[in-house]
């Protein structure tokens, strides 16, 4: 296992399509998702897209802990060609975070109510309903495999701040979004 360098925004691995994996169970993916499980282990994310490791293929890894999911905690999970369908056309406003956009936060409108799909690297077949949280981190992971980084779905950029500064209080248009706590880093 190795830990692996991220990338960061501006990186073209990032601005990609990630390839689909024709063999989710082949041991190259579980190389990869156990040096993925080891990076954001040592940096203490929520979750990590290949794409942030320079690999351009579809797979993504993340859990909700408790601290952070309001009830609904969801285990580890490694989800390998994901696929993501809206329940609703209700979107909800947040702020994330992002590891390959290192020191800042924005107030992001995200689907609340998701149905995912995907292989784990055992071969078995993962289909969950999400919401809230849980869904938001989903999309934000999977949208690393389409070349879309958070600020690039934020609607007022006025709402994108180095996270330190939110110690001099949130911005006045950011009421309604969830408050840093619920934070995305990944
Ligand atoms: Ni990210």
């Amino acid at each position: 296992m190795a830990i692996l360098k991220i990338a960061r925004m501006g990186h073209p691995v990032l601005r990609r399509r990630a390839d689909p994996v024709a063999d989710p169970t082949a041991p190259g993916v579980r190389r990869l998702v156990a040096d993925m499980l080891e990076t954001l282990g040592d940096i203490g994310g929520i979750g990590l897209a290949a794409p942030q490791v320079h690999v351009p293929v579809r797979v993504v890894i993340f859990e909700v802990p408790a601290s952070r999911a309001g009830g609904d905690a969801v285990p580890m999970t490694m989800l390998v060609n994901p696929e993501i369908e809206p329940l609703s056309e209700t979107q909800a406003n947040g702020w994330e975070a992002c590891l390959s956009v290192p020191g800042l936060t924005g107030v992001v409108p995200r689907h609340t109510h998701i149905r995912y799909s995907g292989m784990s690297p055992l071969g078995e077949r993962i289909e969950r309903e999400a919401s809230g949280y849980h869904a938001r981190v989903v999309q934000h992971e999977c949208d690393h495999l389409d070349g879309i980084l958070f600020p690039m779905r934020m609607t007022d950029l006025s709402l994108l701040v180095f996270a330190e500064e939110l110690r001099h209080g949130l911005p006045e248009s950011s009421s309604g979004a969830a408050v840093p706590d619920d934070m995305v880093a990944d």
